[in-house]
């Protein structure tokens, strides 16, 4: 071999290395657009409840650098988080100005105090820990003194502080007033629980969301982990690759994700294989509506 073609076939297998899998990675993925501006952002997300809780033990903030690493790598864009999340915020903005991807991000946190200055103080602190200087989304967190904080959301995004606003709830209790500020029209994102175990949003709210134009964040995807314990010793079943799933929690996700008004769904980890498991959901075929109704039938027989 003569010493370009050598040079050539070096610079394929680094390039091969280096750069393909990357784009071959980001080609085909599941992309869902928000509603009220069509920004297109990948289905799968990441929360940080808890798992990224870690600023005090160097092996688990590794754990969680490795996460983010292979999240974005993999495509991901969506992170979320919350004051109410001790130090996630903090040590999402860390890791991200660490790896460098924090441009790659779409970065979500909430408001969860009450009163005015008390709401500003604390989005002030949450950019400061994230260092950034404006913010992807911010949400009223579990709806609390959400009328005072959506003032203030819609003069900050007037002034290019947030480029979206939203509001979040974790329990099907909430539906109801979720859905009341859905339908007043001006919210921008909703995130709300749903899942196999925890269908109830789509009695209403993901049509009511639909309707409005309002993105939806789903949280709680696995039910806080939950549905694993329930499918623990059960194998797949063959036709689960009919929706393109090799794995439990592909199966859950490509659930949620085939569901039309659900822009984003964003299971918590910090463990990079599962956070790699997880961005498998956004590959190959969804389940068509009949599929869907196999699937929960098959989870509920479980
Ligand atoms: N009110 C609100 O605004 C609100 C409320 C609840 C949640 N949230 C947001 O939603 C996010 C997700 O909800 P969540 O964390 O409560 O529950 P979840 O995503 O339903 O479940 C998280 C659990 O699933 C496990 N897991 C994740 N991927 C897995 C995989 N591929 N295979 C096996 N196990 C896997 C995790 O364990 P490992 O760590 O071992 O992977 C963790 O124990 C939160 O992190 C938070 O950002 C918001």
């Amino acid at each position: 071999m003569d010493s370009r073609r050598a040079f050539l076939k070096t610079a394929g297998v680094l390039l091969g290395a280096i750069v393909m899998p990357a784009q071959s990675r980001a080609e085909g993925l599941l992309e869902r657009r928000i509603p009220k501006t069509g920004e297109a952002l990948p289905a799968v997300g990441l929360g940080t409840w808890q798992v990224f809780d870690v600023a005090g033990d160097s092996r688990e903030l590794g754990q969680a650098k490795e996460t983010l690493r292979v999240f974005v790598e993999g495509g991901g864009r969506m992170v979320d988080s919350s004051p109410m999340y001790g130090s996630s915020e903090q040590v999402t903005g860390q890791l991200a100005t660490d790896l460098g991807v924090r441009s790659k991000l779409f970065v979500a946190t909430k408001v969860w105090t009450s009163g005015k200055q008390a709401g500003i103080r604390q989005m002030e602190e949450s950019l400061r820990k994230l260092r950034l200087n404006s913010l992807d989304l911010m949400q009223v967190h579990n709806l609390v003194d959400a009328q005072t904080h959506l003032a203030t959301l819609r003069d900050w995004k007037a002034a290019g502080r947030i480029r979206y606003l939203g509001i979040t709830h974790y329990h099907a209790g909430a539906h109801g007033d979720l859905e009341q500020l859905v339908k007043k029209g001006d919210i921008d994102f909703v995130q709300v629980n749903y899942s196999l175990a925890e269908p109830e949003a789509e009695r209403r709210l993901l049509g009511a969301a639909a309707e409005a134009g309002t993105a939806v964040i789903v949280n709680r995807p696995f039910a806080e982990g939950a549905m694993f314990r329930r499918v623990r010793d059960r194998a797949l079943p063959e036709w689960a690759k009919e929706a393109g799933a090799a794995s439990w929690a592909q199966f859950f996700l490509k659930w949620i994700v085939a569901q039309p008004a659900v822009t984003c769904v964003i299971p918590g980890t910090r463990n990079p294989r599962h956070v790699a498991d997880n961005l498998g959901a956004l590959a190959g075929p969804l389940p068509d509506a009949a599929l869907r109704r196999r699937m929960a039938e098959h989870f509920n027989s479980l």
